[in-house]
């Protein structure tokens, strides 16, 4: 447990939605904000890090995290993330260190979970697809076939993860559209299944198989890097759909490129790519895809609601409690 001090030094790697930093402020912390509106390198991080002694940093999901930077900071004792994911901090490394890493799970839930059924919906009825048509110039009049969808009721969703998020997508696609759910999850939930009717899946290849659109929510994880590659992607349907609104690399994104050339699955939408903000060469070209810039949870207020929670994180810290999203 942290000292309990008046003040502590935070750094925060970028700019966030200023209701968390004027609570950092209210507690009476000395904030230094990155003036950059762009993530930092690792090196200017370092140099940002060496010129104080910093008691806490405030980082982001675009800031690595790992021994290098330790090694610098002895005098951090807390990383709090701005995201639920931590796949960008050196978690077993802060704990060997004592060091504590908190996020912002819960916050995000609503937004993710309502970003993913927009992708849904976006592909099954084409919205992009149409959007460019209309724009192009190439819309002359109804057609009875043209631009032929999909319709959501009654067609089996692959939720692959069935945590808070991938639980609340299964939820809205049960309760609003009627679609059926299967799920792949390492832990089996029954009160999951008893609440959405899922089926659960033995293993991610039987989820797949079954499903006409798969949306993944999966932490990034060694077990889950590369979870959707070229082997499964055959498995799948080739009239579904692919949504990943979790992490790049849990898709081997090549592979996606690849399959969706060849039709082996109909189309994908992704939220967040495997070198972001690069894309898998030919994917931006593919007309079967819809690409968003990883802001699945960019909404006011769960943007501000993150802000709150790592806020709320590094002052309970300070003050000598428990950060309520302490993950190590
Ligand atoms: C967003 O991607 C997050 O993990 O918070
Ligand atoms: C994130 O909040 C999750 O557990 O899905």
């Amino acid at each position: 447990m942290y000292n309990v001090t008046d003040m502590a030094k935070i750094f925060v790697t970028r700019r966030i939605p200023r209701v968390g930093l004027e609570m950092l402020g209210k507690a009476g912390h000395k904030l230094t904000v990155s003036e950059e509106d762009r993530p930092l390198s690792k090196a200017e991080i370092i140099t940002a890090l060496k010129k104080d002694l910093y008691d806490g940093v405030l980082c982001l999901l675009t800031d690595t995290i790992d021994k290098e930077i330790y090694e610098v900071t002895p005098h951090t004792k807390i990383f709090a993330n701005y995201a639920v994911g931590v796949n960008n901090i050196d978690v077993e490394e802060a704990k060997r260190r004592g060091v504590v890493v908190t996020n912002t799970p819960g916050a995000l839930t609503e937004s993710v979970a309502e970003h993913a059924i927009t992708l849904i919906l976006s592909l099954m009825k084409r919205v992009v697809e149409g959007d460019k048509f209309v724009r192009d110039g190439k819309f002359s009049g109804f057609a009875p076939e043209l631009l032929l969808g999909a319709d959501l009721k009654g067609k089996t969703l692959g939720i692959i993860g069935a945590g808070r998020i991938g639980a609340r997508v299964a939820e809205i696609a049960v309760k609003g559209f009627d679609m059926r759910v299967i799920y792949y999850d390492i832990k089996r939930s029954e009160i999951f299944e008893r609440e959405t009717g899922a089926r659960f899946g033995e293993t991610v290849e039987v989820a797949l198989k079954e499903a006409d659109v798969v949306s993944i929510h999966v932490p990034l994880l060694p077990e889950t890097r590369h979870l959707i590659n070229k082997e499964r992607l055959v498995l799948m349907k080739s009239t579904a759909y692919l949504v990943n609104t979790s992490r790049g690399k849990v898709v081997d994104e090549n592979a996606l490129v690849d399959a969706l050339r060849k039709r082996v699955i109909a189309g994908a939408a992704l939220d967040v790519f495997e070198n972001e903000p690069a894309l898998a060469a030919g994917l931006s070209e593919l007309p079967n895809v819809v690409l968003t810039p990883h802001t699945a949870s960019a909404t006011k207020e769960t943007r501000e609601e993150m802000a709150v929670l790592a806020a709320q994180n590094l002052i309970d810290f300070f003050e000598g409690g428990a950060p309520a999203n302490k993950v190590t």
